[in-house]
């Protein structure tokens, strides 16, 4: 259950928890045409707040919201401020943010250009996405027998409400089958990601993840693990990866605001490397919590922080 924070800022104002409520007509609560975003807020080792790469979540609600073609009433700016105002307002040191823009109640039907665009921002406190022991010890995945959506069925750049319901099925059936999470292959059948999260696997060395220009959401943990480990030195390809390379990876792991980097220990009840996180793993997830605590304070651009 979601622990219920004081104020949402709902279109603008900040009202009440239980005040933030909308009507069964909401479009895109029958259609699934909508923007949302999951953004994570750190307490940092100075005892500061900070939110996480702010801009680039803000940026992709509004890419989002693009390619959806609805527009917000909110530019970047205001969405950002809007970030730092709830959790200050709701005195959170740590967070997850749920901005959401949507279409509202009015007409229905599938072509509805004059109902109200509306935009939402929602703080919870969330532990780890996949549990505490996972982010140690690593997760059991499963190849699933759906597939991630085809580039020219949906916008798989967008972070589009109704096309979860694709990783909604896929965890449904890993965690029914008695595994931690799904791993989607695209319609070519190569790997494509998890319900919630991007994948990198490691072999002889070489971290590789599957290309932006396949089905894969552009996630900001990917973007941000690239950098991490091209400044490790760690050899990059952001290249194809069938299912036999992932069976056969020394190492794997996701990555998401949510489940931050996450070791994969097994795939389809075959071990991973040895069945534990591996070295060039755990080097960046160690180096991902520094950085988002800012232990490590060599990427001040990625903080928004709350006060100074
Ligand atoms: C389908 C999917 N892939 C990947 C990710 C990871 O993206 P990010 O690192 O930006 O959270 C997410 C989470 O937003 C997701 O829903």
């Amino acid at each position: 259950m979601v622990q219920k924070v004081r104020k949402i800022w709902f279109e603008g104002e900040m009202v009440e928890w239980g005040e933030a409520r909308v009507h069964v007509l909401t479009h895109s609560l029958h259609y699934g045409l909508g923007a949302f975003e999951g953004i994570r807020a750190y307490r940092c080792a100075d005892g500061r707040t900070s939110i996480f790469r702010l801009d680039a979540h803000i940026q992709r609600l509004l890419d989002t919201c693009r390619l959806c073609m609805i527009e917000p009433r909110f530019t970047a700016e205001q969405f950002q401020q809007a970030c730092v105002a709830l959790l200050r307002e709701n005195g959170m040191v740590e967070a997850y943010l749920r901005p959401i823009v949507f279409i509202g109640e009015g007409a229905m039907g599938i072509y509805v250009p004059n109902n109200p665009v509306q935009s939402v921002i929602v703080a919870w406190n969330w532990g780890a996405y996949l549990g505490e022991d996972a982010l140690h010890k690593g997760i059991r995945a499963k190849i699933s027998s759906w597939q991630r959506h085809h580039i020219n069925v949906s916008l798989t750049k967008g972070k589009i409400m109704g096309q979860y319901t694709n990783s909604v099925l896929a965890k449904r059936e890993a965690k029914l089958g008695g595994y931690d999470e799904a791993i989607l292959l695209d319609t070519q059948g190569y790997v494509s990601e998890g319900s919630g999260e991007n994948l990198f696997i490691v072999r002889r060395g070489c971290l590789v993840t599957p290309p932006l220009s396949s089905s894969i959401l552009a996630g900001i943990t990917r973007d941000t693990i690239l950098t991490l480990a091209r400044e490790e030195g760690i050899p990059v390809r952001e290249d194809r990866i069938t299912r036999d390379e992932l069976y056969l990876a020394d190492e794997a792991f996701f990555t998401g605001t949510a489940a931050e980097v996450t070791p994969i220990r097994e795939v389809d009840d075959r071990r991973i490397g040895t069945g534990a996180p591996g070295p060039i793993t755990l080097q960046l997830q160690r180096r991902y919590f520094d950085i988002v605590r800012e232990a490590d304070d060599s990427h001040p651009e990625w903080h928004t922080f709350l006060s100074t």
